[in-house]
């Protein structure tokens, strides 16, 4: 093939690709290669202005280190993150919605017994979280794995710490024969993304700010059911219509209750002010 132009390169470059054999690897890269095309074509792009895409392309890449993921970032703060959640969980009403995944779970969180204070010495005001995991006919699904993370009450992730020795904010916890789970924690504030690199030069530039409402995030699995990945924010909090990530759905908004210093929850005295979460997780069937 030669002399290809403006109008035969696309066609170009599926013929050069037909002989792929993973027909959905097919599929993907063909429409990926019209949309690209069709973008420069629309926007008339020119050299030096992909030249600056190249560039930033680069530095996501380059920033990127086992605990920086900025290609997720780059994901979430365009909505992809979000569209590619919505198409994937469309579940029946009463099921619990998903959102975002975002770049602070690990796989080798520290697993708690029930009832357990999972953020392992972190400052902050205590809070008392439970609920059940549930199918959506109401049926408890026992012994669900909980994974849970959070940022501090300054708003930083474990990971985001120099220096870490070990984690503090998350933790694996399995759901009782009823479905049941509780934990003690601290309570979370609001943060901004990660925003000193090239995403957050992007968000500047685009005149977006970088924070995300003050949220606790959980993964549940169990056998025969679909994997929710989501998140529990703090109804009345900050930054609720702004996500950066475009991640807030109205159903995963609950009340952080306040109360002031007495019996706790566990039935311990407690003498300073400490926030309850109840909330409820609807699994949908596999
Ligand atoms: C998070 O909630 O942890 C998160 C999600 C998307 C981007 C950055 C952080
Ligand atoms: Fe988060």
């Amino acid at each position: 093939m030669r002399n290809l132009d403006e109008q035969t390169i696309t066609q170009a470059v599926l013929a050069r690709n037909a002989g792929t054999e993973d027909r959905r690897l097919h599929e993907i890269m063909t429409s990926l290669v019209q949309h690209l095309h069709a973008f420069a074509r629309e926007t008339q792009l020119t050299e030096q202005e992909w030249e600056k895409g190249i560039e930033f392309l680069t530095a996501v890449g380059q920033i990127c280190t086992p605990t920086r993921q900025e290609f997720i970032l780059l994901s979430d703060t365009l909505g992809l993150s979000t569209l590619v959640t919505a198409q994937n969980h469309k579940k029946p009403a009463g099921c619990t919605e998903a959102t975002v995944f975002g770049p602070f779970h690990v796989a080798d969180a520290p697993q708690f017994d029930l009832g357990a204070n999972i953020s392992s010495g972190l400052p902050g005001t205590p809070w008392f979280v439970k609920g059940k995991v549930q199918s959506a006919d109401g049926a408890p699904i026992p012994h669900a794995k909980i994974e849970v993370w959070q940022a501090d009450d300054a708003g930083f992730y474990d990971v985001q710490k120099p220096g870490l020795e070990a984690h503090h904010g998350r933790a694996i916890l399995q759901a009782n024969a009823e479905g049941h789970y509780q934990f003690r924690t601290i309570v979370p504030d609001c943060y901004p993304i990660p925003h000193d690199g090239p995403v957050g030069k992007m968000l500047e530039t685009l005149n977006r700010h970088p924070w995300r409402p003050a949220h606790l995030h959980f993964m549940i699995t169990a056998p025969g059911f679909q994997r929710l990945v989501t998140h529990v924010f703090r109804e009345g909090g900050d930054y609720l219509d702004s996500d950066a990530v475009f991640g807030v759905r109205s159903s995963l908004i609950a009340e952080w209750v306040s109360h002031e210093s007495g019996l706790d929850p566990y039935g311990n005295q407690i003498d300073s002010q400490y926030y309850t979460l109840e909330f409820d997780f609807i699994l949908h069937h596999a």
